[in-house]
């Protein structure tokens, strides 16, 4: 067998236990690079289950996923089709941020076939654990891991297909292509992106909590979360 994450990956459904063999992933080479591995975060019985390429630089550094830039965007995609933070299992189908220096800044690099292919044991062992009503997966890298080489976001983006485990699937850009994208085609951009997750929305069947203006605007920072 070539380079897998299999031998590390524990038989069980259990996130936390999944999160902690993570951390000790060498099943390919980028650990070596990375400050840490960046696992899924979300809750069990997330709704929505979304997966991006692999960590940025601020997430390599804080531990967590869609912490940066990119994750700005998304989070704000979700609020305005009524997905809630809360409801929502967020992931990477890779799970170390690979990069290369360019002067002092740390650019992202793209993870190779190997890499991609060793890191799926992590996804399905997630998936399995989720079991989201929807799976959403953001940029090419997510899509053809997902869906296989074949698949084109630019011709097949907010469509639902049947993903792994028969769960209904949408892929979409990768918000990241959005911030690239400048002035009108970025607002642009955003709208088309936002339209591929209200096609995600309809699966939900639970409602966000939340009810009226976004949860920022209507709950105090005392309240904001303790609601679950
Ligand atoms: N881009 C991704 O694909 N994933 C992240 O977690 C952050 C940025």
């Amino acid at each position: 067998m070539g380079m897998s994450a299999a031998p590390f990956v524990p038989d069980t459904r259990d996130l936390d236990a999944l999160r902690r063999a993570a951390a000790e992933c060498r099943g390919c080479e980028l650990w070596k690079n990375a400050t840490q591995t960046v696992f899924g975060e979300g809750p069990p019985d997330a709704d929505v289950m979304v997966a991006g390429e692999q960590p940025g630089d601020q997430e390599d550094k804080q531990g967590r996923p869609f912490v940066g830039p990119a994750g700005g965007v998304l989070w704000r995609a979700f609020d305005r089709v009524g997905i809630a933070r809360e409801q929502v299992y967020a992931t990477n189908v890779v799970k170390h941020f690979k990069w290369e220096a360019r002067g002092k800044r740390r650019i992202h690099k793209a993870p190779n076939r190997i890499e991609i292919v060793a890191c799926k044991p992590w996804f399905a062992a997630e998936l399995d654990a989720i079991t989201p009503q929807i799976l959403v997966l953001l940029g090419a890298t997510a899509a053809k891991s997902v869906l296989g080489s074949s698949f084109r976001v630019t011709r097949q983006r907010g469509v639902v297909l049947e993903g792994p485990n028969g769960i209904p699937t949408v892929a979409t850009v990768h918000p990241s292509s959005i911030l690239r994208s400048e002035d009108e085609g970025r607002k642009q951009a955003f709208g088309e992106f936002v339209r591929d997750l209200a096609v995600a929305a309809e699966f939900v069947s639970r409602p966000s909590r939340r009810r009226g203006p976004p949860a920022n605007e209507s709950r105090s920072q005392s309240s904001a979360g303790s609601q679950r």
